[in-house]
Parts: C-alpha cells; sequence; structure tokens
C-alpha cells in the first residue's frame, strides 16, 4: 500500500491530473486519500515534494550525515513523529543543532515543509 500510494503520487505529481485523484482516492483508504488531496494542495504552486526532497533534504537525511534522522529507518523517526508534525515543522524551521534553519530551502514555504516532514515521516514507517 506504502509502494502503491507513493507511485501513486508521483504520478500525480507528473501528470497533475486533478481530477483523476477524487475517482482513486475511492481505491485506497480514507486517510491515504486524504493525504494525498493535501499533498495535492502543496503541488498546486509547482510544488513537488518528492523533488524538493531530493534538492533539500536528502543530501542530509538518506545518509543520516550529522546525526540527521535517516528518511526509511523507522527507528529514527518514530520518537521525532511522537511529538507530532507541528513541533517537527516548529524545529525545522528554526533549526535545531546540525539542522540548519528551513533544512536550507529558503523558497519553501511552512506549507511545503509539512509537506516535506510529512512525506518523510511517512516513508519512515
Ligand atoms: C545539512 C544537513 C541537513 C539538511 C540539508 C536537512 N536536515 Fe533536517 N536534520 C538534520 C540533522 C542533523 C537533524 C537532527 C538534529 C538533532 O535533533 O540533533 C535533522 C532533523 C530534522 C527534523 C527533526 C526535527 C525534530 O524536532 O526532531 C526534521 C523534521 C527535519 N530535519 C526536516 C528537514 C527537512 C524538511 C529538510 C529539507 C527541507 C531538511 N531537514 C534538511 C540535518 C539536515
Amino acid at each position: 500500500m506504502v509502494t502503491f500510494s507513493r507511485m501513486f503520487k508521483s504520478r500525480v505529481a507528473q501528470i497533475g491530473v486533478v481530477s483523476a485523484l477524487a475517482v482513486m482516492a475511492g481505491s485506497v483508504s480514507a486517510d491515504a486519500g486524504k493525504q494525498d488531496l493535501m499533498q495535492l494542495a502543496a503541488l498546486s504552486d509547482g510544488f513537488v515534494v518528492e523533488t524538493a526532497y531530493m534538492q533539500n533534504c536528502f543530501a542530509c537525511h538518506s545518509s543520516g550525515a550529522a546525526g540527521a534522522p535517516k528518511v526509511g529507518t523507522a527507528a529514527d523517526w518514530a520518537p521525532r513523529a511522537e511529538k507530532g508534525i507541528d513541533a517537527l515543522l516548529a524545529s525545522a524551521i528554526k533549526g535545531v543543532n546540525a539542522m540548519p534553519p528551513k533544512g536550507l530551502c529558503f523558497a519553501c514555504t511552512d506549507d511545503d515543509l509539512k509537506a516535506l516532514i510529512q512525506y518523510m515521516v511517512d516513508s519512515s514507517k
């Protein structure tokens, strides 16, 4: 389901078919559908979460550089995810230890950062 959902998101990102979402959301769980809709809202200004992740966060968060929680590693993210998305967003905006403010994505809005963090948490379960 995770794989399907991720493929689905990147496909939507590529082709940008908004109306297909409502139809397809019915074939995934209600929660996943809601998340995809939120994701799509973030995409509407041209922001693509996977691309933005690769450009801004991947360098540290794929390798665990400087102690960054690794995306894809549940043990790294579970304790952080417990704080809730808003707390994670707040510390990502301000920066924390070796995590630079906004993860150095100064073009990212708060909503963009929130979508990125949600993507990272969802990819680490
Ligand atoms: C220069 C390396 C670097 C980059 C680039 C980076 N991070 Fe981080 N990030 C870190 C490190 C290191 C930590 C762990 C900080 C700590 O808790 O000591 C971290 C932690 C976090 C956390 C957890 C904060 C918490 O309160 O536990 C979030 C969320 C996060 N990063 C989001 C992002 C996002 C989103 C991006 C891209 C826009 C990004 N990071 C880019 C290094 C980086």
